[in-house]
Protein backbone atom coordinates (compact mmCIF):
# COMPACT_ATOMS: atom_id res chain seq x y z
CA UNK A 1 0.00 0.00 0.00
CA UNK A 2 1.00 3.44 -1.23
CA UNK A 3 2.15 5.66 2.77
CA UNK A 4 -1.15 7.86 2.72
CA UNK A 5 -0.69 11.46 2.10
CA UNK A 6 -2.20 13.35 5.13
CA UNK A 7 -0.86 16.57 4.46
CA UNK A 8 -0.95 19.01 6.05
CA UNK A 9 -3.63 21.98 4.72
CA UNK A 10 -2.58 23.89 1.91
CA UNK A 11 0.73 21.69 1.13
CA UNK A 12 -0.79 19.24 -1.76
CA UNK A 13 -0.52 21.25 -4.93
CA UNK A 14 3.34 21.47 -4.97
CA UNK A 15 5.14 18.35 -6.32
CA UNK A 16 8.28 19.26 -4.12
CA UNK A 17 11.41 18.31 -6.74
CA UNK A 18 13.84 15.19 -4.82
CA UNK A 19 11.98 15.26 -1.53
CA UNK A 20 10.08 12.40 -0.09
CA UNK A 21 7.10 14.36 -0.29
CA UNK A 22 4.62 12.46 1.57
CA UNK A 23 6.67 12.41 4.63
CA UNK A 24 7.75 16.39 3.88
CA UNK A 25 3.74 17.30 3.99
CA UNK A 26 3.72 15.17 7.16
CA UNK A 27 5.85 17.30 8.86
CA UNK A 28 7.04 19.88 6.97
CA UNK A 29 9.91 22.06 7.87
CA UNK A 30 9.52 25.96 5.79
CA UNK A 31 11.99 28.79 5.32
CA UNK A 32 11.07 31.76 5.69
CA UNK A 33 14.02 34.05 5.75
CA UNK A 34 17.63 34.25 5.34
CA UNK A 35 20.41 36.54 6.58
CA UNK A 36 24.63 36.22 6.18
CA UNK A 37 25.14 32.84 7.60
CA UNK A 38 21.62 31.97 8.68
CA UNK A 39 18.32 30.92 7.55
CA UNK A 40 15.27 31.85 9.67
CA UNK A 41 11.95 29.82 10.27
CA UNK A 42 8.61 31.02 10.51
CA UNK A 43 8.84 31.66 13.81
CA UNK A 44 12.15 33.44 13.59
CA UNK A 45 14.19 30.54 15.06
CA UNK A 46 17.99 30.76 13.07
CA UNK A 47 19.04 28.15 11.28
CA UNK A 48 23.08 27.93 10.64
CA UNK A 49 23.31 27.25 6.46
CA UNK A 50 26.35 25.01 6.87
CA UNK A 51 25.16 24.05 2.90
CA UNK A 52 25.03 27.52 1.19
CA UNK A 53 21.53 26.80 0.41
CA UNK A 54 22.56 23.99 -2.30
CA UNK A 55 25.88 24.85 -2.84
CA UNK A 56 24.88 28.10 -4.73
CA UNK A 57 24.99 30.48 -2.00
CA UNK A 58 28.68 31.11 -1.75
CA UNK A 59 28.62 35.17 -0.75
CA UNK A 60 25.79 34.34 1.52
CA UNK A 61 22.80 35.47 2.09
CA UNK A 62 20.45 38.49 1.61
CA UNK A 63 23.58 40.50 -0.22
CA UNK A 64 22.91 44.17 -0.40
CA UNK A 65 24.79 44.45 -3.65
CA UNK A 66 23.06 41.87 -5.50
CA UNK A 67 19.59 42.96 -4.03
CA UNK A 68 20.08 46.43 -5.00
CA UNK A 69 21.09 44.72 -8.66
CA UNK A 70 17.80 42.64 -8.88
CA UNK A 71 15.84 45.57 -8.09
CA UNK A 72 17.26 48.62 -10.50
CA UNK A 73 17.30 46.31 -13.29
CA UNK A 74 13.80 44.76 -12.80
CA UNK A 75 12.52 48.16 -13.19
CA UNK A 76 14.30 49.45 -16.23
CA UNK A 77 13.67 46.66 -18.30
CA UNK A 78 12.70 42.76 -17.50
CA UNK A 79 13.40 40.84 -19.90
CA UNK A 80 15.17 41.33 -23.50
CA UNK A 81 14.47 38.33 -26.22
CA UNK A 82 17.85 36.47 -26.31
CA UNK A 83 17.47 35.25 -29.90
CA UNK A 84 19.08 37.70 -32.71
CA UNK A 85 18.96 40.49 -29.91
CA UNK A 86 20.03 41.04 -26.68
CA UNK A 87 21.24 43.70 -24.22
CA UNK A 88 24.01 45.38 -22.66
CA UNK A 89 24.63 43.31 -19.41
CA UNK A 90 24.45 40.17 -21.02
CA UNK A 91 27.79 40.85 -22.94
CA UNK A 92 29.23 42.40 -19.98
CA UNK A 93 28.25 39.65 -17.49
CA UNK A 94 30.14 37.32 -20.23
CA UNK A 95 33.27 39.45 -19.97
CA UNK A 96 33.34 39.15 -16.46
CA UNK A 97 32.66 35.45 -16.24
CA UNK A 98 35.81 35.29 -18.67
CA UNK A 99 38.19 37.39 -16.45
CA UNK A 100 37.89 34.25 -14.14
CA UNK A 101 38.16 31.11 -16.00
CA UNK A 102 41.16 29.45 -17.61
CA UNK A 103 42.74 31.93 -20.42
CA UNK A 104 41.21 31.15 -23.55
CA UNK A 105 37.86 29.61 -22.07
CA UNK A 106 36.20 32.90 -22.56
CA UNK A 107 33.47 32.44 -24.98
CA UNK A 108 30.11 31.82 -22.47
CA UNK A 109 26.99 30.60 -23.29
CA UNK A 110 24.37 31.13 -20.94
CA UNK A 111 21.68 28.84 -20.12
CA UNK A 112 19.36 28.43 -16.64
CA UNK A 113 20.88 25.91 -14.21
CA UNK A 114 23.35 23.17 -13.67
CA UNK A 115 21.07 20.94 -15.74
CA UNK A 116 20.81 22.79 -18.96
CA UNK A 117 24.33 24.36 -18.69
CA UNK A 118 25.47 20.66 -19.05
CA UNK A 119 23.18 19.73 -21.93
CA UNK A 120 24.34 23.00 -23.25
CA UNK A 121 27.97 21.65 -23.18
CA UNK A 122 27.57 18.02 -24.31
CA UNK A 123 25.68 19.72 -27.65
CA UNK A 124 28.49 22.06 -27.89
CA UNK A 125 30.98 18.89 -27.84
CA UNK A 126 29.05 17.08 -30.35
CA UNK A 127 28.25 20.32 -32.81
CA UNK A 128 32.20 21.30 -32.81
CA UNK A 129 33.51 17.32 -33.73
CA UNK A 130 30.65 17.92 -36.69
CA UNK A 131 32.32 21.22 -37.61
CA UNK A 132 35.82 19.91 -37.32
CA UNK A 133 34.86 17.36 -40.02
CA UNK A 134 35.04 14.29 -36.99
CA UNK A 135 31.51 13.90 -37.18
CA UNK A 136 31.60 10.24 -35.88
CA UNK A 137 32.75 11.32 -32.73
CA UNK A 138 29.11 10.89 -31.45
CA UNK A 139 30.00 9.16 -28.24
CA UNK A 140 29.89 10.99 -24.34
CA UNK A 141 31.72 9.26 -21.64
CA UNK A 142 30.48 10.09 -18.29
CA UNK A 143 31.55 8.92 -15.07
CA UNK A 144 29.50 6.52 -12.28
CA UNK A 145 28.29 8.14 -9.64
CA UNK A 146 28.57 10.87 -11.46
CA UNK A 147 25.74 14.02 -11.30
CA UNK A 148 24.99 16.02 -13.82
CA UNK A 149 21.67 17.31 -13.58
CA UNK A 150 18.45 16.09 -14.72
CA UNK A 151 18.03 16.86 -18.35
CA UNK A 152 18.05 13.81 -20.64
CA UNK A 153 22.02 14.58 -21.27
CA UNK A 154 23.05 15.08 -17.76
CA UNK A 155 21.32 11.78 -16.60
CA UNK A 156 22.50 9.43 -19.42
CA UNK A 157 25.96 10.66 -18.53
CA UNK A 158 25.52 11.00 -15.24
CA UNK A 159 26.38 7.88 -13.21
CA UNK A 160 23.27 7.57 -10.42
CA UNK A 161 21.38 4.71 -10.73
CA UNK A 162 17.76 5.97 -9.63
CA UNK A 163 18.07 8.89 -11.54
CA UNK A 164 18.60 6.91 -14.34
CA UNK A 165 16.25 3.57 -13.59
CA UNK A 166 13.07 4.98 -14.14
CA UNK A 167 13.45 7.16 -17.14
CA UNK A 168 13.81 4.56 -19.91
CA UNK A 169 16.59 4.24 -22.64
CA UNK A 170 18.21 7.73 -22.40
CA UNK A 171 20.75 8.64 -25.08
CA UNK A 172 22.42 6.12 -27.08
CA UNK A 173 26.05 5.75 -26.81
CA UNK A 174 27.23 6.59 -23.80
CA UNK A 175 29.64 4.63 -21.38
CA UNK A 176 30.87 5.46 -18.21
CA UNK A 177 34.12 5.55 -16.00
CA UNK A 178 34.74 3.78 -12.87
CA UNK A 179 33.93 6.45 -9.75
CA UNK A 180 36.96 7.12 -7.34
CA UNK A 181 35.35 6.53 -4.52
CA UNK A 182 37.35 3.96 -2.43
CA UNK A 183 37.19 3.97 1.72
CA UNK A 184 39.39 1.00 2.02
CA UNK A 185 42.27 2.85 0.75
CA UNK A 186 41.85 6.23 1.41
CA UNK A 187 39.66 6.54 4.81
CA UNK A 188 40.32 9.87 6.39
CA UNK A 189 42.39 11.37 3.95
CA UNK A 190 42.96 14.78 4.38
CA UNK A 191 42.55 16.50 0.61
CA UNK A 192 43.36 14.69 -2.44
CA UNK A 193 43.61 10.45 -1.54
CA UNK A 194 46.71 9.02 -2.40
CA UNK A 195 45.28 6.33 -3.73
CA UNK A 196 43.52 5.44 -7.19
CA UNK A 197 45.08 7.86 -10.43
CA UNK A 198 45.35 4.47 -12.09
CA UNK A 199 41.24 4.35 -12.24
CA UNK A 200 41.61 6.94 -14.99
CA UNK A 201 43.24 4.92 -17.31
CA UNK A 202 39.35 2.82 -17.84
CA UNK A 203 38.86 5.61 -20.28
CA UNK A 204 42.05 3.80 -22.55
CA UNK A 205 39.66 0.55 -22.08
CA UNK A 206 36.80 2.47 -23.24
CA UNK A 207 38.76 3.85 -26.46
CA UNK A 208 39.78 0.06 -27.04
CA UNK A 209 36.21 -0.86 -27.02
CA UNK A 210 35.36 1.45 -29.05
CA UNK A 211 37.70 3.72 -30.61
CA UNK A 212 38.66 6.88 -30.13
CA UNK A 213 37.19 8.21 -33.81
CA UNK A 214 34.10 7.69 -31.81
CA UNK A 215 34.31 9.36 -28.44
CA UNK A 216 33.01 12.95 -28.78
CA UNK A 217 33.98 14.27 -25.15
CA UNK A 218 34.23 12.81 -21.40
CA UNK A 219 32.75 14.39 -18.75
CA UNK A 220 33.45 14.41 -14.87
CA UNK A 221 33.00 16.45 -12.22
CA UNK A 222 36.62 17.97 -10.59
CA UNK A 223 35.06 17.00 -7.22
CA UNK A 224 31.80 14.96 -7.42
CA UNK A 225 29.30 16.63 -4.93
CA UNK A 226 25.76 15.14 -4.94
CA UNK A 227 26.86 11.83 -4.63
CA UNK A 228 28.26 12.53 -1.65
CA UNK A 229 31.90 14.47 -2.02
CA UNK A 230 34.11 11.93 -4.06
CA UNK A 231 37.40 13.64 -4.72
CA UNK A 232 39.76 12.94 -7.53
CA UNK A 233 42.76 10.79 -6.42
CA UNK A 234 46.18 12.60 -6.65
CA UNK A 235 47.42 12.71 -10.56
CA UNK A 236 43.52 11.02 -11.43
CA UNK A 237 42.76 14.29 -13.19
CA UNK A 238 46.00 15.16 -14.98
CA UNK A 239 45.79 10.94 -16.09
CA UNK A 240 42.45 11.72 -17.37
CA UNK A 241 43.49 15.27 -19.34
CA UNK A 242 46.33 13.24 -21.24
CA UNK A 243 44.50 10.30 -22.15
CA UNK A 244 41.62 12.86 -23.61
CA UNK A 245 44.78 14.77 -25.73
CA UNK A 246 46.32 11.54 -26.77
CA UNK A 247 43.01 10.31 -28.40
CA UNK A 248 41.79 13.79 -29.78
CA UNK A 249 38.60 13.59 -26.91
CA UNK A 250 37.01 16.65 -25.37
CA UNK A 251 37.47 17.11 -21.57
CA UNK A 252 34.20 19.22 -19.97
CA UNK A 253 34.60 20.06 -16.18
CA UNK A 254 31.49 19.97 -14.55
CA UNK A 255 31.99 22.99 -12.03
CA UNK A 256 28.40 23.63 -11.26
CA UNK A 257 29.83 22.91 -7.51
CA UNK A 258 33.18 23.94 -7.99
CA UNK A 259 33.04 27.02 -9.30
CA UNK A 260 32.92 30.52 -7.55
CA UNK A 261 35.38 29.94 -4.73
CA UNK A 262 34.71 26.70 -3.10
CA UNK A 263 38.23 25.34 -3.73
CA UNK A 264 39.49 29.08 -2.60
CA UNK A 265 39.83 29.41 -6.38
CA UNK A 266 37.52 30.49 -8.99
CA UNK A 267 37.35 27.31 -10.99
CA UNK A 268 38.42 23.87 -9.41
CA UNK A 269 40.58 24.05 -12.93
CA UNK A 270 42.95 26.81 -11.97
CA UNK A 271 43.20 25.37 -8.71
CA UNK A 272 44.22 21.75 -9.85
CA UNK A 273 45.73 23.33 -12.52
CA UNK A 274 44.48 21.32 -15.26
CA UNK A 275 42.86 22.75 -18.40
CA UNK A 276 39.56 21.04 -19.56
CA UNK A 277 38.27 22.43 -22.76
CA UNK A 278 34.63 23.34 -22.27
CA UNK A 279 33.40 24.41 -18.61
CA UNK A 280 29.78 24.13 -17.16
CA UNK A 281 28.66 26.23 -14.29
CA UNK A 282 25.57 27.41 -12.06
CA UNK A 283 24.99 27.94 -8.76
CA UNK A 284 27.52 30.65 -7.39
CA UNK A 285 27.25 32.17 -10.97
CA UNK A 286 24.52 34.14 -9.00
CA UNK A 287 24.61 33.71 -5.68
CA UNK A 288 21.89 31.13 -6.62
CA UNK A 289 19.89 34.43 -6.42
CA UNK A 290 17.92 34.13 -9.68
CA UNK A 291 18.52 30.85 -11.71
CA UNK A 292 21.49 30.75 -14.24
CA UNK A 293 23.88 28.34 -15.89
CA UNK A 294 26.40 28.92 -18.19
CA UNK A 295 28.98 27.36 -20.31
CA UNK A 296 32.61 28.15 -21.16
CA UNK A 297 33.91 27.04 -24.16
CA UNK A 298 37.52 27.20 -25.61
CA UNK A 299 38.35 30.06 -27.89
CA UNK A 300 39.18 27.25 -30.26
CA UNK A 301 35.77 25.33 -30.07
CA UNK A 302 33.79 28.58 -30.55
CA UNK A 303 36.22 29.82 -32.97
CA UNK A 304 35.88 26.61 -35.38
CA UNK A 305 32.53 26.47 -35.02
CA UNK A 306 32.55 30.34 -36.21
CA UNK A 307 34.36 29.47 -39.34
CA UNK A 308 32.80 26.37 -40.10
CA UNK A 309 29.18 26.83 -39.88
CA UNK A 310 27.06 25.85 -42.95
CA UNK A 311 24.53 27.83 -41.93
CA UNK A 312 24.00 31.28 -40.48
CA UNK A 313 23.30 30.13 -37.17
CA UNK A 314 26.26 28.62 -35.87
CA UNK A 315 24.85 26.81 -32.91
CA UNK A 316 21.19 25.48 -33.16
CA UNK A 317 20.63 25.54 -29.84
CA UNK A 318 18.98 28.49 -26.94
CA UNK A 319 16.97 29.49 -24.42
CA UNK A 320 14.02 31.87 -23.88
CA UNK A 321 16.00 32.80 -20.92
CA UNK A 322 19.53 33.09 -21.94
CA UNK A 323 21.20 36.24 -20.80
CA UNK A 324 17.95 37.05 -19.14
CA UNK A 325 18.87 40.83 -17.43
CA UNK A 326 18.05 39.94 -13.91
CA UNK A 327 20.36 37.01 -14.12
CA UNK A 328 22.77 38.97 -15.46
CA UNK A 329 22.32 41.83 -13.26
CA UNK A 330 22.56 39.85 -10.13
CA UNK A 331 25.65 37.58 -11.46
CA UNK A 332 27.58 41.35 -11.91
CA UNK A 333 26.97 41.90 -8.69
CA UNK A 334 27.83 38.78 -7.30
CA UNK A 335 31.28 38.70 -8.82
CA UNK A 336 31.55 42.56 -7.88
CA UNK A 337 30.99 40.81 -4.21
CA UNK A 338 33.27 37.53 -4.49
CA UNK A 339 35.94 40.40 -5.63
CA UNK A 340 35.53 43.38 -3.28
CA UNK A 341 35.54 41.16 0.09
CA UNK A 342 38.01 38.70 -1.35
CA UNK A 343 35.92 35.55 -0.65
CA UNK A 344 37.65 32.72 -2.89
CA UNK A 345 40.93 34.15 -1.16
CA UNK A 346 39.02 33.90 2.57
CA UNK A 347 37.82 30.40 1.76
CA UNK A 348 41.79 29.59 0.57
CA UNK A 349 42.87 30.88 3.73
CA UNK A 350 40.13 29.17 6.32
CA UNK A 351 40.68 25.69 4.12
CA UNK A 352 42.95 24.14 6.87
CA UNK A 353 40.83 25.39 10.03
CA UNK A 354 38.05 23.68 8.19
CA UNK A 355 39.69 20.61 7.21
CA UNK A 356 40.89 20.23 11.14
CA UNK A 357 37.58 21.34 12.73
CA UNK A 358 35.68 18.05 10.43
CA UNK A 359 38.33 15.59 11.05
CA UNK A 360 38.19 16.30 14.90
CA UNK A 361 34.51 14.13 14.24
CA UNK A 362 36.29 11.45 13.49
CA UNK A 363 35.55 9.97 16.99
CA UNK A 364 31.76 11.05 16.34
CA UNK A 365 29.18 8.26 16.34
CA UNK A 366 28.67 6.48 13.37
CA UNK A 367 31.00 8.14 11.26
CA UNK A 368 33.07 5.45 8.93
CA UNK A 369 35.13 8.36 6.76
CA UNK A 370 35.83 11.55 6.23
CA UNK A 371 36.95 14.18 3.19
CA UNK A 372 37.28 17.60 2.53
CA UNK A 373 38.76 19.62 -0.20
CA UNK A 374 38.63 23.42 0.09
CA UNK A 375 35.55 24.18 1.79
CA UNK A 376 33.81 21.30 1.10
CA UNK A 377 33.51 17.95 3.87
CA UNK A 378 31.90 15.00 3.31
CA UNK A 379 31.24 12.63 6.41
CA UNK A 380 30.44 9.22 5.50
CA UNK A 381 28.01 7.46 8.28
CA UNK A 382 28.16 3.34 8.70
CA UNK A 383 24.27 2.57 7.08
CA UNK A 384 21.79 1.01 9.21
CA UNK A 385 21.36 -2.46 9.01
CA UNK A 386 19.24 -3.15 5.73
CA UNK A 387 17.92 0.43 5.68
CA UNK A 388 20.33 2.16 3.65
CA UNK A 389 20.03 6.36 4.00
CA UNK A 390 17.24 6.04 6.94
CA UNK A 391 19.95 7.21 9.42
CA UNK A 392 21.50 10.21 7.12
CA UNK A 393 17.74 11.71 6.96
CA UNK A 394 17.61 11.10 10.20
CA UNK A 395 20.37 13.16 10.93
CA UNK A 396 19.17 15.88 8.75
CA UNK A 397 15.97 16.14 10.34
CA UNK A 398 17.82 16.22 13.90
CA UNK A 399 19.79 18.81 12.61
CA UNK A 400 17.72 20.98 11.54
CA UNK A 401 15.39 20.66 14.70
CA UNK A 402 18.64 22.02 16.28
CA UNK A 403 19.40 24.87 14.57
CA UNK A 404 21.94 23.54 11.61
CA UNK A 405 21.50 22.84 8.20
CA UNK A 406 23.15 20.00 6.66
CA UNK A 407 23.10 18.55 3.36
CA UNK A 408 22.44 14.82 2.96
CA UNK A 409 23.10 11.96 0.00
CA UNK A 410 22.61 8.56 0.59
CA UNK A 411 24.44 7.64 4.12
CA UNK A 412 27.09 10.79 4.06
CA UNK A 413 26.68 14.08 5.07
CA UNK A 414 28.32 16.90 2.61
CA UNK A 415 28.81 20.55 4.20
CA UNK A 416 29.23 23.38 1.78
CA UNK A 417 29.08 26.24 3.72
CA UNK A 418 29.16 30.08 2.50
CA UNK A 419 32.40 31.31 1.73
CA UNK A 420 31.67 34.14 4.05
CA UNK A 421 31.59 31.76 7.28
CA UNK A 422 33.88 32.33 10.30
CA UNK A 423 35.91 30.52 12.36
CA UNK A 424 33.68 30.32 15.49
CA UNK A 425 30.67 29.27 13.42
CA UNK A 426 32.56 26.22 11.79
CA UNK A 427 33.65 25.22 15.46
CA UNK A 428 29.79 25.38 15.93
CA UNK A 429 28.99 23.45 13.08
CA UNK A 430 31.42 20.63 14.26
CA UNK A 431 29.87 20.43 17.65
CA UNK A 432 26.28 20.47 16.91
CA UNK A 433 26.88 17.83 14.41
CA UNK A 434 28.31 16.05 16.91
CA UNK A 435 25.89 16.56 18.99
CA UNK A 436 23.64 15.26 16.54
CA UNK A 437 25.45 12.15 15.90
CA UNK A 438 25.25 11.18 19.79
CA UNK A 439 21.31 11.58 20.11
CA UNK A 440 20.52 9.63 16.64
CA UNK A 441 21.01 5.93 16.62
C1 LIG B 1 27.90 18.94 -10.77
C2 LIG B 1 26.50 19.34 -11.00
N1 LIG B 1 26.04 19.46 -12.27
C3 LIG B 1 24.78 19.83 -12.54
C4 LIG B 1 23.91 20.10 -11.52
C5 LIG B 1 22.50 20.47 -11.85
O1 LIG B 1 22.22 21.79 -11.55
P1 LIG B 1 20.70 22.30 -11.49
O2 LIG B 1 20.07 21.65 -10.31
O3 LIG B 1 20.86 23.80 -11.39
O4 LIG B 1 20.07 21.90 -12.78
C6 LIG B 1 24.32 20.00 -10.19
C7 LIG B 1 23.41 20.28 -9.08
O5 LIG B 1 23.67 20.03 -7.94
C8 LIG B 1 25.65 19.60 -9.93
O6 LIG B 1 26.10 19.45 -8.67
Amino acid sequence: MPDKINSQPGLDAYWMPFTANRRFKREPRLLARAEGMHYYDQNGRAILDATAGLWCVNAGHARPKIIEAVRRQIGEMDYAPSFNLSHPIAFEFASRVAELTPRGMDRIFFANSGSEAVDSALKIALAYQRARGQGTRTRLIGRTRGYHGVGFGGISVGGIVRNRMYFGTLLTGVDHLPHTHDIKRNAFSRGLPEHGAELADALEDIVALHDASTIAAVIVEPVAGSTGVLLPPKGYLERLRAICDKHGILLIFDEVITGFGRLGAPFASEYFGIRPDIITMAKGLTNGTVPMGAVAVDRKIHDTMMERADAPIELFHGYTYSGHPLACAAGIATLDTYKEEKLFEHAAALAPYWQEAMHSLKDARHVIDIRDLGLIVGIELEPRPGKPTERALEAFETAFDAGLLIRVTGDIIALSPPLIVDKQQIDQMADMLRAVLARID
